[in-house]
């Protein structure tokens, strides 16, 4: 080849690959959906294709989002269906698909096409991005759901799946979502734990292939594992530094989050509702809508993320999330099982000399065949124990409202002990295998959610207890048991939905309880945290994290909780677990919904006055603690000190709170802690707060400005004589 060929051949080469360029520019949809700091872009492709070229920080210039895939030089994608904003398999596809189905006719593939897009605007805040997807062969269709919420930065995606063809189609994998996000490496933070030890991180970097987070438990079905991550792009970030996505899924059972780092380096996410076992049939013209998965992302570290979560939830889905909630006294610690009405009286009288707002009587107030006397025998069987109660709960409400406190109840409505009248009358209610032998969680089962008959008895459950006390004021929902032996009586042919039509089934009675008790305060509890998501914190105003209260290891499992889930929303019981003096106990409970669950008649007098100064204390504070933003300041896995801020939106009050989290010689906090979230320019006054009665605060009305305590930081003297210390700041004018 000569020179005048080889340069015809480059300008012919140039004029085609311009060509392909600028048609390629003038067919492709690119569709935003931007946030007050982010940005995913969709783009629908020449061919139909949508794809997920960008999630990030947002571009000052929407124009520029039709740049993106140019700048790119990866290796090749053999689909072009890597970075698909919802993969199908079955056609081209080669990694982890997003959906798969079976049709009508027995055929496998499934291939989606852009068809439409469409955006409303919901309010101020909110926009609802939904993109209209169908298979050229099939008439199958899908429909994806991004709801945007501008300022939080949170995205919610989930997708709507229907048909019309001519008999059933089965869905093997129905994902919530299928995001892509581009870095040079991948660090992952996830969470497992077991009863007692929630919350428990790991951070690793991700390679090729795929790493699952996920959960076949069920019910409670976050023991070993939550939906919630992590994702830091090219290094781990810290709480201020570093690009970082957080996901979950809003779904209360089985889940399944795939992370691939596929062969062009990008990471797909593609995360719902667990396939496993889960089949799911599909009648022509009948809507399949998944959960949501929800994400935020951040480009300036952990912290930003989690207080755009906080706020989100606050705002958007816990149940009154922008309301008060009520201190408690419990009983479950210091009574168990064992306790009448007589000693129920004394605890109420407690309460009110505690100075907390409710009673909240625990486990074991049920059954009467099979007393509920310890945890193998009465669930299922919710009626008042005669011996126990035998004036019943009104009688309790009663003397609760002449002690001037509220009355609130425990209750597993969704649970069972063989050892039941319930059991003996209704066997077919029950999950488990007609033709194997039970086995048992905490010497219980799980009754069948998917039948509406249980649906009606769990709803039936709550409605009587208001007949029983309209005035009652607080519900501990717990669910102590996984699912052991899947089987639905009801389901018959159909078994294969049933983990899905558990989870739906539990929303349509929580749905019905919220219609008709719009209002009372719910504690999600779960032996522990096994069951703390979105999906189910929309019908709860709070969550119980761990059984584990051990102040010391609360510092720890709250601290991880906080990531995710607002302080208002984390239920926080003194107890006497741990080793930590009352004052640590409190202080640590007070980050978050304050309770005790204490013997109060057993409290000294100084213990007594303390707790009932403390709760004025807290009064005052909850405000800050509740709806103001959190900042973690030293982090107790790094250091001997733990510290955590709360500063108010209008930045003139804030709570700091501080402890000895290493008990070795000679440790405290040697030097001082930058805070963080001031006004720079304001001055601020340091006043310690809920310190022991006859012990001296050392901070007391000193000011700074917030920028010295932002640059230089505060010493709060944190040491071995002053385990936890916590520290009011109030702007001075
Ligand atoms: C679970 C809860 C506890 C308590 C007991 C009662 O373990 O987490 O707080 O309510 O059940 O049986």
């Amino acid at each position: 080849m000569n020179l005048s060929h080889k340069v015809l051949r480059q300008f012919i080469l140039i004029a085609i690959i311009l060509t392909i360029h600028v048609i390629h520019v003038h067919s492709q949809t690119i569709i935003p959906v931007e946030t007050a700091d982010n940005a995913v872009v969709l783009q629908a492709g020449v061919n139909g294709d949508v794809s997920c070229v960008y999630l990030g920080k947002k571009l000052r210039s929407v124009t520029e989002y039709g740049q993106i895939t140019g700048v790119n030089r990866q290796a090749d994608d053999y689909t072009g269906l890597y970075n698909s904003a919802y993969t199908s398999s079955g056609s081209r596809n080669l990694l982890e698909p997003a959906i798969t189905v079976t049709h009508a006719d027995g055929n496998n593939s499934l291939d989606l096409k852009y068809v439409s897009h469409e955006v409303k605007k919901i309010s101020d805040d909110v926009s609802l991005l939904t993109i209209l997807l169908k298979d050229p062969v099939y008439d199958f269709e899908v429909t994806l759901c991004y709801r945007s919420y501008f300022r939080e930065n949170v995205i919610e995606q989930w997708s709507r799946i229907i048909h019309h063809e001519k008999g059933a189609v089965t869905l093997q994998k129905f994902a919530s979502a299928n995001i892509n996000l581009q870095g040079n490496s991948y660090w992952l933070r996830q969470y497992h734990g077991d009863w007692a030890r929630e919350m428990q991180p790991e951070e690793i970097q991700l390679s090729h292939g795929i790493k699952t987070l996920d959960s076949k438990l069920g019910t409670r079905a976050n023991l070993f594992m939550p939906s919630v991550f992590m994702v830091s792009l090219d290094r781990p970030a810290t709480e201020d530094e570093g690009g970082v996505l957080y996901g979950a899924l809003e779904w209360s059972g089985n889940f399944r989050t795939d992370l691939e780092v596929d062969p062009q380096n990008d990471l797909r996410i593609i995360s719902g509702v667990n396939n496993y076992a889960s089949p799911y049939s599909l009648r022509s013209g009948e809507l399949f809508e998944t959960p949501a998965f929800l994400y935020t992302y951040s480009a300036h570290g952990k912290g930003f993320a989690s207080r755009n979560l906080q706020s989100w939830a606050r705002n958007h889905k816990l149940l009154d999330g922008k309301g008060t909630r009520l201190t408690l006294l419990n009983n479950w610690e210091s009574t168990y099982f064992d306790f009448n009405e007589s000693r129920l009286k004394e605890l109420l009288q407690d309460t009110k000399r505690l100075g907390v707002d409710l009673f909240l009587l625990d486990d074991g107030w049920f059954g009467n065949r099979y007393p509920r006397n310890d945890d193998h025998a009465g669930l299922g069987d919710w009626q008042e124990n005669r011996k126990k109660l035998p004036n019943g709960i009104a009688a309790i409400a009663r003397e609760a409202q002449a002690n001037q406190v509220k009355f609130g109840i425990w209750i597993e409505p969704e649970m069972v002990n063989p050892k039941s009248e319930l059991y003996a009358r209704h066997p077919d209610w029950v999950v488990k295998q007609p033709q194997r032998p039970e086995y048992y969680f905490r010497n219980q089962l799980v009754l069948d959610l998917s039948n509406s008959q249980v649906q009606d008895f769990v709803f039936q459950v709550v409605d009587s207890l208001f007949i029983k006390d309209p005035a009652l004021a607080y519900i501990k929902w717990d669910c102590n048991a996984v699912i052991y032996n899947a089987y639905s009586v009801k389901l018959k042919n159909n078994q294969s939905q049933f983990y899905v039509d558990y989870v739906l089934g539990l929303y349509k009675v929580l749905q019905r309880i919220r219609a008709k008790y719009p209002d009372v305060p719910m504690m999600l509890c779960s032996g522990g945290g096994g069951r703390v998501d979105y999906g189910a914190l929309q019908y709860f105003t709070e969550y119980w994290p761990s059984d584990n209260t051990d102040p010391l290891e609360r510092i720890f499992i709250q601290w991880e909780y906080s990531y995710f889930y607002p302080a208002i929303a984390s239920s926080n019981h003194v107890t006497d677990w741990g080793r930590q003096p009352l004052k640590f106990r409190v202080d640590v409970a007070m980050m978050g919904k304050l309770g005790f669950d204490i013997v109060v008649s057993k409290l000294n007098e100084q213990d007594l006055k303390f707790c009932q100064n403390a709760l004025k204390t807290y009064n005052e504070i909850k405000p800050v603690i509740w709806q103001g933003d959190q900042y973690r300041l030293a982090n107790p896995t790094e250091g001997s000190v733990a510290s955590m801020l709360y500063v108010n939106a209008d930045k003139d009050k804030a709570v700091m709170f501080n402890y000895l989290v290493n008990s070795r010689y000679g440790e405290g906090s040697r030097r001082p802690v930058k805070l963080k979230g001031l006004e720079p320019g304001a001055n601020y006054r340091l006043k310690e707060i809920n310190f022991y009665p006859g012990t001296n605060p050392l901070v007391d009305g000193r000011v700074y400005s917030g920028d010295f305590l932002m640059s230089l930081g505060f010493n709060p003297d944190v040491n071995t004589n002053r385990t936890s210390v916590v520290i009011q700041l109030e702007l001075v004018r």
